[in-house]
């Protein structure tokens, strides 16, 4: 069992390993004297875990109410957020009770969100079950629901009280989910070197050690930047062209694909422009090719570059891009916007 601290104000523990769903309730009760728990899950999620964990509080004489949204990003939105509000005042959820995400992203920032308001603050709990969110999104305290000008354009930083991730939940993950989730585990092999990275490159890939490996190094950027003003950037590497190809293309390409695309642009300009070793460069690109991390935009880099600006993450003239110096080793570079298109230039 990997336990791995996220030390930051008020502290928690990602517990990883296989095989643990159905002691979660058990770890979950040892936080608090909970009177009431609401699992909150989606339309696929559900009818695979929901009664299994529901049991466990049940055994322990809890009072258990679930919540259960459409599958899909379209449902990370405000009226899901109030419609969970009122459920929960409706049904007398106090401040002192629990709520639990079961499920990818979309349900732990949703839930996330609406546990960093209700009563203006109850505990929560993260319990991922896609990859995605066990190695990312369930980690850090970053909630937020969607407003039709822009993806988590609404949201606080607002930690779980733990995160609970059974690998197991991933074997009945579809496939297409799991690479959208390898899209996330190449950036933190870029970002970390090491062991995850030689984890990556290796024949005898261990899950288990990518997905704690990625955790760990997570949780150390969150606990020296929490609040996304610093280093916590490191971790949208690969993301500026992500962000405007899932943009341009109205949201119909995944994530992790437009991640993996955006690293492929990153590592090629900084190879261009000296600063990456081609040895290094080919190593990443045999990397998204054996995560399937192979599509590739259709849009130009004059229209990828104006959608990036209208990104959240561009300030006035300028934006930050996380570039690659090496495996291991990248950083956090202001460039003036007209000098983008020279950057990625082929
Ligand atoms: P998701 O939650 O939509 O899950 C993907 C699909 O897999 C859904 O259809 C879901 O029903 C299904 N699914 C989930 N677990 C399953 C399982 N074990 N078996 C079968 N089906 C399963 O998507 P996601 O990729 O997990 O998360 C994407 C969301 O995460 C986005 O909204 C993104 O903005 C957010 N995100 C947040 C952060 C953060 O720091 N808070 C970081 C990265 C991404
Ligand atoms: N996924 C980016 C972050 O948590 O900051």
């Amino acid at each position: 069992m990997n336990a791995i601290e996220v030390n930051v104000k008020n502290g928690y523990k990602v517990i990883v390993d296989n095989g643990i769903f159905d002691k979660i309730p058990e770890y979950a009760l040892t936080l608090a004297d909970y009177t009431t728990v609401t699992i909150v899950s989606d339309s696929n999620v559900a009818p695979l875990y929901i009664e299994r964990l529901k049991k466990g509080f049940l055994r322990a004489n809890k009072r258990v109410l679930t919540y259960v949204i459409e599958a899909g990003e379209q449902s990370k939105n405000l009226s899901n957020y109030a419609a969970i509000l009122s459920f929960l005042a409706n049904n007398d959820f106090k401040r002192k009770d629990l709520l639990v995400a079961l499920g990818g992203g979309v349900v732990g920032d949703l839930t996330g969100f609406v546990a960093s308001t209700y009563h203006r603050g109850v505990d929560f709990i993260q319990v991922p079950t896609t990859l995605l969110a066990g190695i990312d999104s369930s980690v850090g305290g970053k909630t937020a629901v969607d407003i039709k000008e822009g993806k988590n354009l609404v949201g606080a930083f607002y930690q779980p009280k733990g995160v609970f991730f059974d690998i197991e939940t991933l074997n009945t993950l579809p496939e297409k989910e799991m690479i959208n989730g390898f899209g996330e585990l190449v950036k933190y092999g870029i970002l970390m070197g090491g062991t995850l990275w030689k984890n990556l490159l290796s024949d005898n890939l261990s899950l288990e050690n990518c997905i704690a490996d990625s955790i760990r190094y997570k949780a150390e950027i969150v606990e020296k930047d929490e609040f996304d003003n610093g280093v916590r950037a490191l971790l949208n590497l690969g993301h500026t062209l992500a962000h405007s190809v899932e943009n341009l293309s109205g949201y119909t390409v995944p994530h992790g694909l437009a991640v993996g695309y955006g690293i492929r642009r990153i590592a090629k300009a900084c190879k261009n422009n000296g600063l990456l070793q081609n040895s290094e460069y080919e190593q990443i690109i045999n990397v998204l090719d054996k995560f399937s991390l192979t599509y590739i935009a259709p849009f130009s880099d004059n229209a990828l570059i104006r959608a990036s600006v209208k990104d959240k993450k561009a300030f006035a003239d300028s934006i930050n891009i996380i570039v690659i110096n090496a495996i291991g080793n990248c950083s956090i570079q202001k460039f003036k916007l007209d000098k983008l298109g020279e950057f990625f230039n082929d």
